[in-house]
């Protein structure tokens, strides 16, 4: 076998995060099952976190199959006692964390003009407050062992705002500033920071609207793939910036979204020029 074959060859372990301990919140449904599941074929032991645990143990039972071991732990993130808690039973259960993935998330449609500051504090309790308990709890034995990766699930919302995404795109650009400050703070003690910000992808969160009529046409237009993401088109980018093979790469942002941010030019009206060219 040449180099090249071995390279190619299904289990080789081109990642090496077999055997790592990886802690994924917003384990039970969309993004993070899939980031979970990915995890688990690449042999990573997985603590799955999410306030719906009945969810994580589900899909703990149909990765049963795979190698590593896994750990189903109710944890609302926004809640420092329970995230102090889900750090502990990971230590003790599964060994130091090596990588956390900050994936839960909510979405609360709402203009800015109306918003009350309950719904503005509880969007920004999950979303902000939420990371920043994990990475502090986790990253703590990262820190430790001098060595980790954290990636947060960000949105091409923190640099593109909607309108009635209220909260939201505000929550999600101080991720992008979260993920820099941990990258700076904690890179000389081995821990790197990083952000993957999907575009459009098909979930739980975002099902009701393509349930109407035209929208999945519609919105596939406006990326230049011309479909709508999946959630594994996250995690592959995930797996590849918790890595070894990004171990260079820190304060960064991986935008998945099948090319929907440079589309913007391609919609202005320009008289004589169609919107696509022929090819
Ligand atoms: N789906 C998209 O198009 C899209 C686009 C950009 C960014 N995102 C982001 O991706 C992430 C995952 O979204 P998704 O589409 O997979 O959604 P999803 O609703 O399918 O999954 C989110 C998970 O987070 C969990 N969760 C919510 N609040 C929690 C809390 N307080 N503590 C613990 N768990 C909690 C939910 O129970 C759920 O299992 C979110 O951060 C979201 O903002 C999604």
């Amino acid at each position: 076998m040449t180099t090249t074959d071995s390279l190619l060859t299904p289990t080789h372990d081109w990642l090496g995060l077999k055997g790592k301990v990886c802690v994924v919140n917003g384990a039970a449904s969309g993004i993070g099952a899939s980031i979970a599941t990915a995890l688990a074929q690449v042999g990573a032991h997985v603590a799955l976190l999410d306030r719906n645990v009945q969810g994580c143990e589900m899909l703990q039972e149909t990765l049963a199959h795979l190698p590593g071991r896994r750990l189903s732990l109710t944890c609302d993130i926004s809640d420092e006692a329970q995230v102090k808690a889900a750090a502990q039973a990971v230590a003790l259960e599964l060994g130091s964390t090596d990588c956390l993935i900050n994936a839960a998330g909510i979405l609360r449609s709402v203009n800015l003009a109306e918003i009350e500051l309950a719904d503005w504090n509880a969007l920004l309790a999950v979303n902000l407050n939420g990371y920043l308990l994990c990475a502090r709890e986790f990253g703590r034995q990262m820190r430790t062992a001098g060595a980790g990766s954290i990636v947060h699930i960000s949105s091409i919302a923190a640099h593109n705002p909607q309108p009635y995404s209220g909260a939201y795109t505000p929550s999600k650009a101080a991720v992008s500033a979260l993920s820099q400050q941990i990258a700076v703070e904690w890179g000389p003690h081995g821990v790197r920071s990083n952000c993957v910000a999907p575009g459009m992808i098909l979930t739980a969160l975002t099902a009701p609207y393509y349930d109407h009529p035209g929208i999945t046409e519609a919105r596939e237009a406006f990326t230049a793939t011309r479909r709508i993401g999946k959630p594994e088109d996250i995690a592959n980018a995930v797996l590849f910036l918790l890595s070894e093979r990004a171990s260079y790469v820190t304060g960064s942002e991986i935008e998945v979204n099948g090319g929907l941010s440079c589309m913007l030019m391609g919609k202005i009206p320009r008289p004589g020029f169609a919107a696509t060219p022929a090819t």
